[in-house]
């Protein structure tokens, strides 16, 4: 049988370590790119049968026209979210699968590390003790116990935080259009709607997908909601939060602090070493100056465990493709990641995005 032929694109040396490693089960044939996927860098594909993507690559109708030019048929995102891939121009011309819940653990335990960093000034503490500074002034947090978390998404990571929060005696509300009454019950969670969440949260934290609803959904607005001195905690995507809008609750005190992961604007900065440059972004210059904010480069999904599970399930959503097998992992524009999706069950008669 043919050597299938995958070509990775934004890679760094911990993907090729993952992957080499996964790849042990199924002999494919690995290339590894470290420039990021554009619709120029779509040219190199020429010749593989798939294409795997990250985060921060640009899979719009453009790239995704070049790779069908290439011959590509399969793209595999080695990621959960797919907000950068235009699924409407994939649809019927390249499958495109993903690796949705590799590890909720590794997000949800790194929201809470977050948090409580910025709570409990550890990122301060941490630097003034290295200088000799052993004063504690200026360094109060506050105790969780008895405070109310807000969690908007309570998919696989938001349920993980919940149960994560169980030991701290807290309240937890919860906003998703699709409400879990199982795990309401189980995890103590009361569902309601977004204006009570931002109204009476202490700390609101995102873990839902971003959709085109959903761009800038923490604004001036909802941020007017919310009470003064609230920490919002954002592990899933930039765009949900109006940096703008966040930099000036900051200003006015209204926030009381921001743990972030993401970064609307991320791109051009996150996974990459830019210390000997200027920063070009002002607003992320900006967010930078505040004591209160803690920003990180889209890590929280960075642990061995999740690592592990990226690489098997990405060869294995390409095995599942090349042997024609049911595609647990598909996504289209029609079924946009429903777990329900007819063309996900055997023996239906399956979703156009699974045609090639
Ligand atoms: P999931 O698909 O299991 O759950 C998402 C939940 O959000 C669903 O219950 C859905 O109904 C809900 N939802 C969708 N739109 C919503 C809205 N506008 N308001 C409220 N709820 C809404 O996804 P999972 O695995 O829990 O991941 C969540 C997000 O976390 C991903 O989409 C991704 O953006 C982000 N993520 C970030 C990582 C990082 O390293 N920082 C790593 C992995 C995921």
């Amino acid at each position: 049988m043919k050597t299938v032929k995958v070509a990775f694109f934004d890679t760094k040396p911990y993907d090729r370590q993952f992957f080499d490693e996964a790849n042990r089960a199924f002999g494919y044939e690995l290339t590894y790119f470290e420039t990021r996927l554009t619709p120029v860098s779509a040219r190199m594909a020429a010749g593989f049968d798939a294409v795997s993507a990250f985060v921060n690559d640009d899979v719009g109708a453009e790239t995704i026209e070049e790779l069908v030019r290439c011959g590509v048929k399969i793209l595999a995102m080695r990621c959960a979210g797919y907000n950068n891939v235009n699924l409407a121009a994939a649809y019927g011309r390249i499958l495109v699968m993903r690796v949705p819940g590799y590890s909720p653990y590794a997000v949800a335990e790194y929201a809470l590390a977050m948090l409580q960093t910025l709570n409990r000034s550890l990122h301060r503490a941490y630097n003034r003790v290295r200088e000799n500074n052993f004063s504690i002034n200026g360094l109060i947090g506050f105790d969780l116990r008895g405070k109310t978390f807000g969690i908007i998404g309570t998919g696989k990571i938001g349920l993980v935080f919940a149960e994560l929060l169980q030991g701290f005696g807290v309240r937890i509300l919860a906003y998703d259009m699709f409400p879990n009454r199982e795990a309401a019950e189980r995890l103590h969670i009361e569902y309601v709607e977004p204006e009570k969440l931002y109204a009476e949260s202490d700390i609101i934290s995102l873990h839902c997908p971003l959709t085109p609803d959903n761009v800038h959904m923490i604004n001036a607005r909802t941020i007017g909601l919310m009470k003064k001195g609230v920490y919002i905690i954002n592990t899933s995507r930039g765009k949900l939060i109006d940096t703008v809008a966040l930099i000036e609750g900051l200003k006015s005190r209204k926030i009381g602090g921001a743990g972030l992961d993401v970064y609307e604007e991320e791109s051009d900065y996150f996974f990459e070493d830019r210390s000997g440059y200027a920063i070009d972004d002002d607003v992320l210059a900006r967010l930078m100056t505040f004591p209160n904010v803690l920003i990180t480069s889209h890590q929280a999904f960075f642990t061995r465990e999740a690592m592990t599970n990226i690489a098997n399930v990405t060869l294995r959503n390409i095995e599942d493709c090349v042997e024609n097998r049911e595609l647990v992992n598909c996504i289209c524009h029609q079924c946009d990641g429903n777990r329900a999706c007819p063309g996900k069950t055997a023996g239906s008669p399956g979703c156009k995005g699974k045609k090639l």
